[in-house]
């Protein structure tokens, strides 16, 4: 398994495996997904295996002081895998070079798997947000220190 950075041919694959990650509501549109990728102070990394996307991460800027998840996804059959430990570095190490204090994201209330995946990296939940999904699914906000020590 290795990391590359994106292609504009992979984006029917990362929308189908953003349809096969979420539920309706949680997972994006292709549109979306493409805005998401192209935005300014935005990052796309792809995890590839025997020529096969297995997974994919992107991470935006929020003003001076953050970065931010936008999703991370990884393929059923290659969960457990390090996988997303291996997005989660790619996207830590970007930020600590982009000198931001803090990374953060939101996550499904009922995301159960994904909060525990982000708390055994140091996240922890700072805010609920009512309604945050169009499925109007609450979503978790979880958040990291980058600060020296932190
Ligand atoms: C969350 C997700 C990205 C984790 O990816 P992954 O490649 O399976 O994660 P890793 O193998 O790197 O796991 C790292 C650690 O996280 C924790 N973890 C991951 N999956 C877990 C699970 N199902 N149950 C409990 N702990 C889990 C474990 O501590 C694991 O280390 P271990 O396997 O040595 O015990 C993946 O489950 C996924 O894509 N889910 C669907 C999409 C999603 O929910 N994304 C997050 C949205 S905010």
């Amino acid at each position: 398994m290795h990391l590359r950075a994106f292609r504009r041919s992979d984006l029917d694959t990362l929308y189908e495996i953003d349809q096969a990650c979420f539920p309706p509501g949680v997972s994006y549109g292709k549109g979306e997904l493409a805005g998401f990728i192209a935005g300014r102070g935005s990052r796309t990394w792809i995890a590839e295996e025997g020529g096969q996307i297995v997974g994919f991460l992107i991470a935006d800027r929020a003003g001076l002081r953050a970065a931010h998840i936008v999703t991370i996804d990884v393929r059923a059959e290659y969960r457990r895998r390090g996988v997303g430990r291996i997005l989660m570095d790619a996207a830590e190490e970007w930020a600590r070079e982009q000198k931001v204090e803090v990374i953060y994201l939101e996550t499904a209330e009922d995301n159960l798997v994904a909060q525990r995946f982000y708390q055994t990296r140091g996240y922890t939940k700072v805010e609920k947000v009512e309604g945050y999904y169009a499925n109007s699914r609450a979503a978790w906000v979880m958040a990291k220190s980058l600060k020296a020590g932190g």
